[in-house]
């Protein structure tokens, strides 16, 4: 038993105590313990994805950023315009960076030292992900390509479909297999994300299995409970699980109530049996004026476990986890409406994450920016035009929030700036100063970092937090 524990406590930096210990209980503590230190030796990257390390996926991170400050940032040598950013970083076991951009993968060293640049084949505007010693990453050219971490040469390449939606995708991998959209969709909702899902073999790049989905998945995110399955959301809310070796279903729960919606938000997994997701109700597309719909799912038979409307769009991804101040393990969302107007409103929305109910909600400012844009989107596209790549960046409303070990949450916004939400104001020990505001009895800092952010814009590993708008990545350290 001893053994057991000081094993769990040497696990616990790659995220696996509660594992360990739990295998503890069943008297069968070595042979597990042996199985799950090498599985955790085999990937020890603190930010391979972008909802975290699978099967962790949970949108939170153990570091706590307290004294974290800017160190470096990085954007085209030309200007910040002259590129456009997929999402945010990877972070692996060597604390490199990775980010994908509309000018291919950049490769930095924790000082922002840049190792290699990569050209992947075709345009991507999906996120990368790290899986043992790969990039892995896809394009809208249909095609998925693997890249070594440590030197940038290309390992393969696979040509999925003909063609891949325009969307931001974090295609991802666990358990040896690749998963990622290809095939553009075209439904009356609205055109593009993609129609298949692909399972390819993460060492060879051979294809495994294709899965075609009721509704597009749009900014496709699988998720690997660590069950030998994925799971992922469509542009619906509806919600899949996949057997991950074959794409066989093992369960699809498609919201009746939701299908002619629209949302480019998606699913987080929580520790404690759950899948939530963020997405919108009835007819509803992500505008301003319309509600959202956070629900919870049991990854095991795909049953709904409960469900909140939101008064305001969900359009990005949940965090699941321990938030300052309130006991009960919290799902947060970032609720709030598309770009295309002015006087956009946007929440920070804390719920229980076992039954729905409201913990706390922090309500920004409504934003409107030039022509209804997000932040960098009108002032930057005349210089993207004469780059000849994409124009604007068009996020949704904010990025996916992440939560820190410290219980603050972390999201950034449309508007530009980056947002700390600590929590109640009454277990806030910090002191307030400029740039601080309390809202429904909840504080918030706002740090002004220019442009906006994609879903993916946050990274987090041991002394690291990073965070990319749509054309800079800034790097804070201790
Ligand atoms: C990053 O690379 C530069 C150039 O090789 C080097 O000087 C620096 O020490 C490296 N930083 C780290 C943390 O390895
Ligand atoms: C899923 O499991 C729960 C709890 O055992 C049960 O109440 C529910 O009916 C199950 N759903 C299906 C579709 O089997
Ligand atoms: C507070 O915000 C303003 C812009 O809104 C900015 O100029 C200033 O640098 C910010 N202060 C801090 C400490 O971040």
């Amino acid at each position: 038993m001893a053994r057991c524990a000081l094993s769990g406590l040497l696990l616990s930096s790659c995220g696996y105590l509660a594992l360990a210990l739990n295998d503890c209980q069943d008297g069968t503590c070595s042979a597990h313990f042996i199985q799950m230190q090498s599985s955790a030796l085999k990937q020890t990257h603190p930010w391979p994805h972008a909802r975290g390390s699978p099967p962790r996926q949970f949108g939170t991170t153990p570091e706590v950023w307290t004294s974290h400050k800017l160190s470096w940032s990085f954007h085209d040598p030309a200007g910040k315009y002259h590129n456009i950013f997929a999402g945010g970083p990877v972070i692996d076991q060597d604390k490199n960076l990775f980010q994908m951009s509309a000018k291919g993968v950049y490769a930095f060293n924790s000082s922002g030292h840049n190792l290699w640049h990569y050209d992947p084949p075709g345009i991507s505007n999906n996120e990368v992900s790290l899986y043992g010693d790969l990039v892995l990453g896809s394009t809208k050219t249909g095609n998925a390509f693997a890249v070594n971490r440590k030197t940038g040469e290309e390992v393969w390449v696979t040509n999925l479909a003909k063609d891949a939606g325009g969307d931001c995708g974090y295609p991802g991998a666990s358990e040896g297999v690749f998963v990622v959209g290809a095939e553009m969709g075209h439904d009356p909702a609205s055109d593009g994300g993609n129609v298949n899902v692909f399972g390819v073999d993460a060492k060879t790049g051979e294809k495994l299995w294709e899965y075609g989905v009721d509704k597009p998945v749009w900014n496709l995110t699988p998720l690997f409970p660590g069950d030998g399955s994925t799971v992922f959301m469509d542009f619906a809310g509806g919600m899949y699980k996949l057997n991950l070796k074959t794409g066989a279903e093992v369960w699809k729960t498609l919201p009746e109530t939701s299908r002619a919606s629209f949302s480019d938000g998606g699913a987080t997994l929580g520790p404690n049996g759950l899948v939530y997701t963020c997405s919108n109700f009835g007819e509803n597309r992500g505008s301003e004026g319309t509600t959202g719909m956070v629900r919870a799912f049991r990854l095991d038979n795909g049953t709904q476990a409960w469900y909140k409307m939101t008064t305001m769009p969900c359009n990005s991804y949940p965090a699941v986890g321990h938030i300052h101040g309130v006991s009960p393990l919290a799902v947060v969302v970032t609720p709030g409406s598309f770009m295309g107007q002015e006087n956009l409103h946007g929440q920070v929305l804390a719920l229980n994450a076992n039954t729905g109910e409201q913990l706390w909600r922090h309500d920004m400012k409504p934003y409107s920016g030039l022509f209804g844009m997000a932040a960098g989107d009108t002032e930057g596209s005349f210089t993207r035009q004469l780059e000849g790549i994409q124009q604007i960046c068009l996020p949704a409303h904010w990025s996916a929030p992440m939560i820190d070990g410290d219980g603050m949450v972390i999201a950034g916004r449309s508007d530009g700036n980056m947002y700390k939400v600590f929590g109640p104001t009454e277990s806030f020990k910090g002191t307030q100063s400029q740039n601080m505001t309390v809202d429904s009895g909840t504080i918030s800092e706002k740090i002004p970092l220019g442009s906006a952010f994609l879903h993916g814009a946050l990274a987090a590993a041991p002394g690291i937090f990073a965070i990319s708008s749509c054309d800079t990545l800034f790097v804070f350290q201790k």
